[in-house]
C-alpha cells in the first residue's frame, strides 16, 4: 500500500499525451521506466479541459505535469483555465511544471505569467511552428493533395521538429538545472512555404506547390473543406498574428541551450516522414 502510494506521488501527468508533443514525452518517460499518466479525453481517468471536474482525478498523485493545451493558448478562455489548472495543480502537491507555449503569441505569453505566478518550478517551451503540421495535423491534407494552399504569404518560419520538444519536455521534467528557463525553441532554418513544399515533395517523390492565399480566400477554402467556424478563426489569427508579418522568422538556440545539441533539420524530418509513408500516393483517400 505503502509503495503503491509511493509510486502514484512519482507519476508525470502528461496533457495531450495522444497528441503531437505529448506523446512522445509519454514514450520517452515510459521507456525510462518512469511512471506516467496520459492526460486527455481517452485518458485514465479521462482529462477535459471542457469539464473541470476531471481535473483533480487526473491530477491526484502526480508530482509533475507536462502542461499542453489543447486547442491554443490564444483561444479565449486559454488563459483562465490553463491558470487555474496550474493552481489546481499546485495546491494538489505538484512541484515541477513544464508549459508548452507559442512563440510570438501574446495570450501564450499571458498564459505563462499566470502559471508562473502559481510558484511552481516551471519550464517554459515557446515553441514556433511544428514540422508536424504536414504530417500529423490539418496541413496532411494539403500535402496529399499536391497543393499546400495556405496564406502564409513568402515569410520564412523556423518550423521546430516535436521530437526537440519532448526531448526538452523530458530533460525538464527530471533536471532541476531546467527550472526558471524559458526556452525559445526553433529549427535550424526559416523556410517558407514554397520550401516546405519542394523540401517535402523532394522527399516524398511527388509534386507538391505551394499557392499563397489571402486570409479572406484561405478562410472560404476551409470552410467549403468543412472545417469548423471556429479552427477557421483560430487559423486566421494564427496566419495573421504568428507567421505573416516576419516577426516570428528569426531561429533560436533554445534546443542547444536546453540540450546542447542542435535542433533537428526540416531535411531529416521530411526523410523520416517520407519513411513512415504518411505521405504516399496511397496514403491520399477518397
Ligand atoms: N501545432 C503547432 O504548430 C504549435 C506550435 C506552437 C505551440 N502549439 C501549442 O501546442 C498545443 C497543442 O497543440 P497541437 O496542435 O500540437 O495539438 P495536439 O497535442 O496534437 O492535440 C491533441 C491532444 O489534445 C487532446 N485533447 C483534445 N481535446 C481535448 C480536450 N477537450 N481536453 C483535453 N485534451 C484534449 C487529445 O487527446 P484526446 O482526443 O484523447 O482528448 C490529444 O492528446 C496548443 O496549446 C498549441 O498552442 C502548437
Amino acid at each position: 500500500m505503502q509503495l503503491t502510494h509511493h509510486t502514484a506521488r512519482q507519476a508525470t501527468l502528461v496533457l495531450g499525451g495522444t497528441g503531437k508533443t505529448g506523446r512522445r514525452v509519454v514514450e520517452r518517460l515510459t521507456a525510462r521506466g518512469l511512471p506516467v499518466r496520459v492526460g486527455s479525453r481517452s485518458g485514465e481517468p479521462p482529462f477535459d479541459w471542457e469539464d473541470r471536474s476531471t481535473w483533480a482525478p487526473a491530477l491526484d498523485g502526480a508530482c509533475s505535469v507536462y502542461l499542453s493545451y489543447y486547442p491554443d493558448l490564444a483561444i479565449p478562455g486559454a488563459v483562465e483555465a490553463s491558470a487555474s489548472f496550474a493552481e489546481l495543480a499546485v495546491a494538489s502537491g505538484v512541484r515541477r511544471l513544464v508549459l508548452l507555449s507559442g512563440r510570438g503569441e501574446p495570450e501564450a505569453e499571458r498564459a505563462e505569467q499566470a502559471v508562473r505566478d502559481t510558484g511552481a518550478a516551471l519550464t517554459i517551451l515557446r515553441s514556433t511552428w511544428f514540422m508536424q503540421n504536414f504530417s500529423e495535423d490539418y496541413m496532411l491534407e494539403h500535402v496529399l493533395s499536391g497543393e499546400i494552399r495556405l496564406p502564409g504569404g513568402d515569410v520564412p518560419t523556423p518550423f521546430l521538429d516535436v521530437e526537440d520538444i519532448a526531448d526538452v519536455a523530458v530533460a525538464a521534467l527530471n533536471d532541476d538545472r531546467h527550472a526558471g528557463q524559458v526556452y525559445e525553441l526553433t529549427g535550424p532554418r526559416s523556410l517558407t512555404f514554397a520550401d516546405v513544399a519542394q523540401e517535402i515533395g523532394e522527399a516524398a517523390g511527388r509534386e507538391i506547390r505551394y499557392v499563397p492565399l489571402s486570409l479572406e480566400q484561405h478562410a472560404v477554402e476551409a470552410a467549403e473543406h468543412g472545417v469548423p467556424a471556429e479552427v477557421i478563426e483560430l487559423l486566421t489569427y494564427l496566419f495573421s498574428e504568428v507567421v505573416v508579418d516576419g516577426r516570428n522568422a528569426e531561429t533560436t538556440d533554445g534546443v542547444r541551450r536546453a540540450l546542447g545539441r542542435e535542433a533537428r533539420d526540416f531535411g531529416d524530418y521530411a526523410r523520416d516522414a517520407a519513411a513512415s509513408g504518411v505521405w504516399s500516393s496511397s496514403a491520399v483517400t477518397a
